[in-house]
């Protein structure tokens, strides 16, 4: 039987969790959104479903909570109140990675099953976050008497289903926030600093940047990040460290603080793969100095 699928958020998630299903075999049922145009706009994008409201979740197999992080319980509960006299069996899950299964406490309703499926991809619009589903992960939290279902949706979505045990989410969720929004942000300061560096044409500094990080990460996944490390902290060349961060205190004073913090997390990699005690040492008094460039100015 196709799976009935109604999504509660019709944003970046939401709509492209939509776009997938309505290709796949499963039954989209439309979307719950917070005001009737944006439901509506995103049943045009889909070209199924139509603008639900919250009564209308009793019917799905599976009803997707894909709203923002502030809403979530609340919505729960209001879909809850909604519900409430249909009791009909199904799956409740949300899109969350910051919370896990204690957004639904409460709602124990005989038949009615409660997950996560996390995708892990970015969002930045639907149509992106669509092609980044193909082959991602979907972190999957819940019961043995939910989790075949969320395999089959993580399916259905394109995504490779990993199940998970609670953990600690919120610590979870910063490691997912730094790995995807951090590297974005990293490689706009990479640009800035290339583009500011000059000598080079825009799209050959963007080859360098791109070239870098990806080799970075496969480094990292192929040898493990402490062996994959290189460059002047893991040589112990705190001459070289220090002459960076001059550099970058008279040209872009706001890149000093992220310069030293990824460089001491580096140190730390350094010295766990045998980086000698006082060149570590000196990395170190290189990276708490004041640079040069930034004598008589506050570059944090
Ligand atoms: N973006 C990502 O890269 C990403 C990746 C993985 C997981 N997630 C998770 O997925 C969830 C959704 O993220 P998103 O990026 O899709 O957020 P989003 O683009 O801000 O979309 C949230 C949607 O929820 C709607 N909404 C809010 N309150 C509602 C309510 N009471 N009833 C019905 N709809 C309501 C909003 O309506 P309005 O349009 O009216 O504001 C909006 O359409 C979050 O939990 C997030 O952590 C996001």
């Amino acid at each position: 039987m196709a799976l009935r699928v109604a999504i509660v958020g019709p944003g970046r998630v939401g709509r492209a969790f939509g776009r997938r299903l309505a290709r796949q075999r499963a039954t989209l049922l439309g979307f719950v959104g917070r005001q009737q145009a944006s439901a509506a706009a995103a049943v045009a994008g889909c070209g199924a479903g139509r603008a639900l409201s919250l009564a209308d979740l009793a019917a799905a197999h599976c009803v997707v909570f894909a709203v923002g992080d502030g809403e979530l319980r609340d919505c729960v509960a209001a879909a809850a109140a909604a519900t409430a006299a249909a009791g009909r069996p199904g799956l409740w899950l949300h899109t969350s990675g910051r919370f896990g299964l204690e957004v639904f406490a409460g709602l124990a309703r005989p038949g009615l099953r409660f997950g996560a499926l996390h995708p892990v991809a970015p969002f930045p619009d639907e149509g992106t976050g669509e092609r980044a589903m193909a082959g991602a992960p979907a972190v999957l939290l819940g019961g043995p008497d939910g989790l075949p279902l969320l395999r089959r949706l993580a399916r259905l979505l394109g995504l490779v289903p990993i199940a998970a045990g609670p953990g600690d989410r919120l610590l979870y969720h910063a490691a997912c926030a730094l790995a995807a929004n951090g590297l974005t942000a990293l490689r706009a300061l990479v640009d800035e600093l290339l583009a500011a560096a000059g000598g080079l044409a825009p799209a050959d500094a963007a080859n360098v940047a791109a070239a870098l990080l990806q080799g970075a990460l496969r480094g990292s996944a192929e040898l493990g990040p402490a062996a994959a490390l290189s460059g002047p902290v893991r040589r112990g060349d705190a001459g070289t460290v220090a002459a960076h961060l001059g550099a970058l205190a008279a040209a872009a004073p706001h890149a000093v603080p992220a310069y030293r913090a990824l460089m001491r997390a580096a140190l730390d990699l350094a010295v766990g793969r045998g980086l000698g005690a006082a060149a570590a040492a000196a990395v170190a008094r290189a990276l708490e100095a004041t640079p040069d460039g930034a004598r008589g100015a506050d570059c944090g």
